[in-house]
C-alpha cells in the first residue's frame, strides 16, 4: 500500500461510527433513530422510520409482514452522514420479541447506545442485550429518555444502571427540572447550562439551545432560588460520589457515560449526538484465528479487505427473489467486483452487485470501508459467521450462540408438502432464523427452538410465503435452556428436563421452568450450564 492509500483508509476509518441502539420495547429507540436521521438532514419529519400506527411506512420495512404489523423484524443497517461523521446504525428489532438476529447484529457494532425509559429504569430486554455487549466488550453509552414525563429520580436511575448491569456510570449531563418542567441540562464537564426551547427549523421541529454558565445570574433568575440551590446540591453530590470518566475504561466496557434527554421533544438530542460521535470509537482492531491456530490482529487500516457474515436473509425483495448476505467490513477497502478468498469453502468468490443501505433504500455500492455493512447476493455460498478476505489465511472468531427460550414441534399441514417443508426449514436454519435440536438417541421428532416467539411467526410466514407450505406449530413446555459442558451421563437433571443436541452435536438441557435450571446448576457443581456460547 502506498502512503496515500494508507492516509485515505485512515481518514475513512476515523470518520466512521458503527453502532446499535439497544433498549426494551417502547423506551424510545425508534424515536431516537428518527431524530438522528432528522438532525442529519436525512428526513424532514419524524415518524418515517417505520409505519407506526398508520404513519408513512419506512423503506426499511422489507418484509410484507413487517409492514402489516408496523414493526421492524429484520435487523438492517443504515448509513448516513451526521456533521461529517459517517454513521452506520445497525437496526435491531424493536418488537417485544426479538430474535437471534438482534444478538448477532450487536457483534457487528463497535459500540451501543442503551436507551432507558426514565420512569421504568433498566428493563428485561435491555439487560439481555447489555449482556451481549458485556461479553463482546462493546462500549455502551446510556441515554435516559422521556425526561419530559414524570419519571424516577435521576440518581436512582444511575444507581440502578450500576447495580443491575454491574457497570460504573458517569453522568455527562444532569437534568434541570423533570417532567413538564424539564427545560435543560447542565454539561457536567463545562458546568454550562443548556436551556432548550421548541423551534421549527427547515420545516422540522427541533430544539433551540441557549447556553449559560451555571453561575450566571440568568440561570438563577430562570430557575428561582430554591431550584437553583437544589441543582447546585445535586451537582456537588455527583462530584463527590461520581466516578471520574476515563475514555479507556469506557472503550473497555467498564464505564458508561450517562445522558438525560427527551427524544420526543428533541430536548438534549443534538448535544447527545455531538457527544456520541466524539466518544464512540471508530472501527478498531478485531481478532481472528490464523490458519496456524494463532491469534492474529486484524487492523482496520493495515490489513487488506476482510469481512464476516453476521446475517443472512432470503427473498428480501419479492421483485428480485434473491438471498442476501450481510457483511461487516473489518478492514481495508472494498471495491465493487472484488474477488476474495472464502475461508470456509477454501475458494475465491466475486462480490458482485454489493448493496449498502442508505436510510433503508438499497443502493449499489462501489466503495466501502471498515465499519460499513454491505449486502451481497448470496447464491448459497455464505453461512453465518463466514470470513472473507483479500489475503486469506485467517478466520474471524466464531459468533456467539444464544440459549433458546421457546420450543415447539413443527409439521407441514399437508404431508404432501414435506419436501418443500424440509427445503424451507434447511434454508431457515442455515440463515440462523431458527435452531433445530434433536433428542440424543435420535428418536422422536426434531425440536424447533428460538430466542423469541416472533421467530416462529416469521418462520411460519416465510414457509408459507416463500415455499408454499402451511405449518402446524405445537409448543413444547420448556421455558429456558443451556449448553451443557461436562459429562452428560453424570448430569443430574429434574424429571421434566431433557437433554438434546444442537446441529453441531453439542449437548443442551431444556428446562420447563427457570427455577429448575437454577436447581440443576446447584446440583451439578462439576458441570457448567452456559447461556451464551462465545
Ligand atoms: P421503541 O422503538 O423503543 O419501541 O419506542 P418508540 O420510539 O416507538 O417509542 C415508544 C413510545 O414512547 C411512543 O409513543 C413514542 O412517541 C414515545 N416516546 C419516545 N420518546 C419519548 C420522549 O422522550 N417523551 C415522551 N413523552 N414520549 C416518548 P406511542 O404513543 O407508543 O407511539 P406514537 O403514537 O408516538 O407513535
Amino acid at each position: 500500500m502506498t502512503p496515500s492509500d494508507i492516509q485515505q483508509l485512515s481518514e475513512a476509518c476515523q470518520k466512521r461510527r458503527t453502532f446499535a441502539i439497544i433498549s426494551h420495547p417502547d423506551a424510545g429507540k425508534t424515536t431516537l433513530t428518527e431524530k438522528l436521521l432528522l438532525y442529519s438532514g436525512m428526513i424532514h419529519t419524524a415518524g418515517m422510520v417505520r409505519g407506526r400506527k398508520g404513519r408513512k411506512a419506512a423503506a426499511s420495512d422489507w418484509m410484507a409482514m413487517e409492514q402489516e404489523r408496523g414493526i421492524s423484524i429484520t435487523a438492517s443497517a443504515m448509513q448516513f452522514t451526521y456533521k461529517d461523521t459517517i454513521i452506520n446504525v445497525l437496526d435491531t428489532p424493536g418488537h417485544e420479541d426479538f430474535s437471534e438476529d438482534t444478538y448477532r447484529t450487536l457483534t457487528a457494532a463497535d459500540c451501543a447506545i442503551m436507551v432507558i425509559d426514565a420512569s421504568k429504569g433498566v428493563e428485561r430486554q435491555t439487560r439481555k442485550l447489555f449482556e451481549v455487549c458485556r461479553l463482546r466488550k462493546i462500549p455502551v453509552l446510556t441515554f435516559i429518555n422521556k425526561m419530559d414525563m414524570p419519571g424516577r429520580d435521576p440518581l436512582d436511575l444511575m444507581h440502578e444502571v450500576e447495580n443491575v448491569l454491574q457497570i460504573h456510570s458517569t453522568p455527562f449531563n444532569w437534568p434541570i427540572g423533570a417532567g413538564k418542567d424539564f427545560c435543560g441540562v447542565v454539561d457536567c464537564a463545562t458546568r454550562e447550562c443548556l436551556f432548550f426551547s421548541k423551534i421549527s427549523a427547515g420545516g422540522a421541529q427541533k430544539a433551540g439551545i441557549a447556553r449559560l454558565p451555571l453561575e450566571d445570574e440568568g440561570v438563577k433568575k430562570r430557575l428561582g432560588e430554591e431550584q437553583y440551590q437544589q441543582l447546585l446540591q445535586e451537582l456537588e453530590l455527583l462530584e463527590m460520589a461520581g466516578n471520574p470518566f476515563c475514555q479507556n475504561d469506557f472503550l473497555a466496557g467498564d464505564v458508561t457515560p450517562v445522558f438525560f434527554a427527551s427524544a420526543l421533544t428533541n430536548f438534549g438530542i443534538e448535544p447527545f449526538f455531538d457527544a456520541f460521535i466524539h466518544l464512540a470509537p471508530s472501527p478498531h482492531i478485531r481478532f481472528a484465528n490464523s490458519d496456524k491456530g494463532e491469534d492474529v490482529e486484524i487492523d482496520p487500516i493495515q490489513t487488506p479487505f476482510s469481512a464476516y457474515v453476521f446475517k443472512l436473509q432470503a427473498n428480501m425483495d419479492k421483485r428480485h427473489r434473491d438471498s442476501m448476505a450481510f457483511l461487516r467490513i473489518c478492514s481495508g477497502r472494498f471495491d465493487r467486483d472484488l474477488v476474495v478468498k472464502h475461508h470456509r469453502l477454501g475458494r475465491e468468490v466475486r462480490l458482485s452487485r454489493p448493496h449498502g443501505m442508505v436510510a433503508g433504500e438499497r443502493t449499489t455500492l462501489d466503495i466501502a470501508y471498515a465499519g460499513d455493512v454491505i449486502g451481497v447476493i448470496n447464491p448459497g455460498v455464505f453461512a453465518i459467521g463466514d470470513t472473507i478476505s483479500l489475503t486469506g489465511g485467517f478466520n474471524f472468531k466464531p459468533l456467539p450462540q444464544f440459549q433458546p427460550e421457546i420450543f415447539a414441534r413443527v409439521q407441514p399441514k399437508d404431508v404432501g408438502k414435506r419436501k418443500s417443508f424440509d427445503k424451507g426449514v434447511l434454508q431457515l436454519t442455515d440463515e440462523g432464523a431458527i435452531q433445530l435440536l434433536r433428542p440424543f438417541d435420535l428418536s422422536g421428532d426434531l425440536i424447533f427452538a428460538a430466542v423469541g416467539q416472533l421467530q416462529f411467526e416469521v418462520m411460519q410466514y416465510r414457509l408459507k410465503d416463500e415455499y408454499g407450505v402451511e405449518t402446524l406449530v405445537s409448543p413444547l413446555p420448556y421455558q429456558c435452556s443451556a449448553w451443557l459442558l461436562g459429562n452428560k451421563d453424570t448430569f443430574k437433571k429434574t424429571t421434566t428436563a431433557i437433554i438434546v443436541q444442537d446441529r453441531f452435536d453439542r449437548p443442551m438441557v431444556l428446562f420447563s421452568e427457570q427455577w429448575e435450571k437454577q436447581y440443576a446448576i446447584k446440583q451439578n457443581p462439576d458441570h457448567q450450564l452456559v447461556d451464551i456460547l462465545s
